[in-house]
Parts: C-alpha cells; sequence; structure tokens
C-alpha cells in the first residue's frame, strides 16, 4: 500500500506545508508539450489517482500545452482539497511543439498570472514561479510585477526557475524567495552548488526530470541492478535517492499514465541503507 506521508512535510515559505514527493503536470499534454494529451480520460485520472494517493503537490505551468495542463488540473482536482497545492509557472511563451521562449515584461506577467488564477479557478496560486528569467528585461520589474501581485493577494509564494547561486541571491533582493526548480536527477547534477544553497537557506529545491524523461524508469538502465537487489523499480530508487539527498528536495515525477504514477508514489517508502545511498550516489 503507497503511503506517500513516509515522504515527510516540506513548509513551503515556512507555512505551506506540502508531502515532499509531488505530481509533475507537464506529461498531460501532447507531443512536444504541446495541445491535447493522447489519452484525456487517463490524463484526468492520473491527477484524480495522484491526489486519492495523498499528494499534495502538484507543478504545472501555463505553458504546458500551453493551457492545457492547468484546464486539466482544474477539470480534475477543482474544488481543490484543502491540503492541495497547485504550483503553476509564468514568463515562456509557445509558438510551436518544443518551443519555449522566454518574455518577462511585467505587464504580460500580469496577464499570465490572471490568466493562470482564471483557468484554475483560484482566488490566489499559492505558488507562482517565474519559469525563466528574460534576459532582455531587468530582474527588478519582473520580480517586481509578482511582488505587487503577491502584495494584492494573487500569489502565496514565489519561485524561481532554471537560476543560479548568483541569480537567487539577486533576486532575493527584491522579493522573498520560497522555491528554486532546476533540472537534477542521479545522473544529472549540475545544479548541486544551487541544491546546497536551497538547504542553507530553508528554500524548496523541485528537482526536475527527476527520473531523467523516463531513462533512469528504463529497465535495463543504469539502475536496473540494484533496484532488482533492493527488490524495488528503477523509478522508486531513483526518488527515493532524491528524497534521500536533501530534506528540502520536493521531487515532481510526471506521467500520463496511472499505473506509472502508482509504481512512483510508492517510492516514497522505499528505506535506503547508508551503502545503498553510497552505490547510487556513485553510479550517478
Ligand atoms: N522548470 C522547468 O523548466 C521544467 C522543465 C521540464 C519539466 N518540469 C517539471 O518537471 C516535471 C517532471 O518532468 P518530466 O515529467 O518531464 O520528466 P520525468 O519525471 O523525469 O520523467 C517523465 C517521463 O518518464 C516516464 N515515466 C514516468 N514514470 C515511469 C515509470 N514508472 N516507468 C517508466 N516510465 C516512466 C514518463 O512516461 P509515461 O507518461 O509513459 O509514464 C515520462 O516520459 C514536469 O511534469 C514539470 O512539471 C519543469
Amino acid at each position: 500500500m503507497t503511503d506517500i506521508s513516509a515522504s515527510g512535510t516540506f513548509e513551503i515559505g515556512g507555512d505551506l506545508p506540502v508531502r515532499r514527493l509531488g505530481f509533475g503536470a507537464m506529461q498531460l499534454t501532447g507531443p512536444g508539450v504541446w495541445g491535447e494529451p493522447a489519452d484525456r480520460d487517463e490524463a484526468l485520472r492520473v491527477l484524480r489517482r495522484a491526489v486519492e494517493l495523498g499528494v499534495t503537490f502538484v507543478d504545472t505551468a501555463d505553458s504546458y500545452g500551453p493551457f492545457v495542463s492547468e484546464e486539466l488540473i482544474a477539470e480534475a482536482l477543482h474544488p481543490y482539497a484543502e491540503d492541495l497545492v497547485v504550483a503553476t509557472k509564468g514568463g515562456l511563451t509557445r509558438t510551436g511543439p518544443n518551443v519555449w521562449l522566454p518574455v518577462g515584461r511585467p505587464e504580460y506577467l500580469r496577464q499570465c498570472v490572471e490568466m493562470s488564477l482564471r483557468r484554475l479557478k483560484l482566488e490566489r496560486i499559492d505558488l507562482y514561479q517565474l519559469h525563466r528569467i528574460d534576459p532582455k528585461v531587468p530582474l527588478e520589474e519582473q520580480l517586481g510585477v509578482l511582488r505587487d501581485m503577491r502584495d494584492e493577494g494573487k500569489i502565496r509564494h514565489i519561485g524561481l526557475s532554471e537560476v543560479s547561486v548568483e541569480e537567487i541571491g539577486r533576486a532575493r533582493a527584491i522579493v522573498e524567495i520560497a522555491t528554486v526548480q532546476n533540472l537534477y536527477n542521479l545522473t544529472e547534477r549540475k545544479s548541486q552548488d544551487v541544491l546546497e544553497y536551497c538547504e542553507r537557506e530553508g528554500i524548496g529545491f523541485i528537482p526536475w526530470f527527476p527520473l531523467a524523461t523516463g531513462q533512469l524508469a528504463a529497465p535495463g538502465g543504469v539502475l536496473a541492478a540494484a533496484a532488482e537487489r533492493h527488490g524495488a523499480t528503477p523509478a522508486q530508487l531513483a526518488l527515493a535517492w532524491l528524497l534521500r539527498r536533501s530534506p528540502v528536495m520536493l521531487p515532481i515525477p510526471g506521467t500520463s499514465k496511472v499505473a506509472h504514477l502508482e509504481e512512483n508514489l510508492a517510492g516514497a517508502g522505499i528505506e535506503l541503507s547508508e551503502d545503498e545511498v553510497a552505490e547510487l550516489t556513485a553510479l550517478g
């Protein structure tokens, strides 16, 4: 029986508790994160099952689809459970499959927040993440408008995505930053310095591509032998390793299938020995 409370709890911004193992809703769209998913009913089932199994942290973005992922979340889950945190993002525009272009002009970001509120049927977004810093726009303007919208009560906490330690420092001079979402998994740890900074500062670290887009879940991959010895699946080991890596780690594995979701969430209850942790760490 899956008990995702075994993943522990983290308080985003010091006052917003979530179970550490969450769900990433980017896979609930068409190829290239564009358009509707191949199986819309299964996408709705995935979202409902995630919450049923105890997920309280769902990550999305206006650009997933675009709009499709947010709309599915509202359709499947609204009215939301009291303890459910739906985190979204804005600031990346879409002009086609796999095309992502940052636009950080404050009037555009204001519209992004307003439209996410409408699509998600929320009065306030618990965690709003600037999807990318737009190098063409002063950071003060991009985060300034999110700070204003927080002060207006439309955003509760602000997060960043794909940033360096130096950028987080600059951002925090403008507004409080509750989370950072960077690429990180067993085999890709370029953001190790950012993770360590977040841990020191009590900032939530949301590793995207926690399963290396499925490579770490595949049979016969780097985790296959260790998984077999533990009596778990490779995906479960990859997630258990992440959860063990830091108390501020909030993995958001994505899937379009209920069976994979159930498998992944069972990773919350896996206890790795010190030797296993060392072995997995060395594998990466
Ligand atoms: N901030 C950013 O810039 C950024 C960028 C990318 C992603 N993200 C966020 O990170 C989340 C996670 O990323 P992701 O979903 O792309 O990658 P991921 O979690 O690393 O891997 C998802 C992929 O693995 C497959 N998979 C999942 N569980 C599996 C299992 N048990 N067995 C076999 N295959 C499995 C999925 O295919 P199936 O559908 O077939 O299960 C899917 O293709 C996204 O949903 C999104 O919220 C953020």
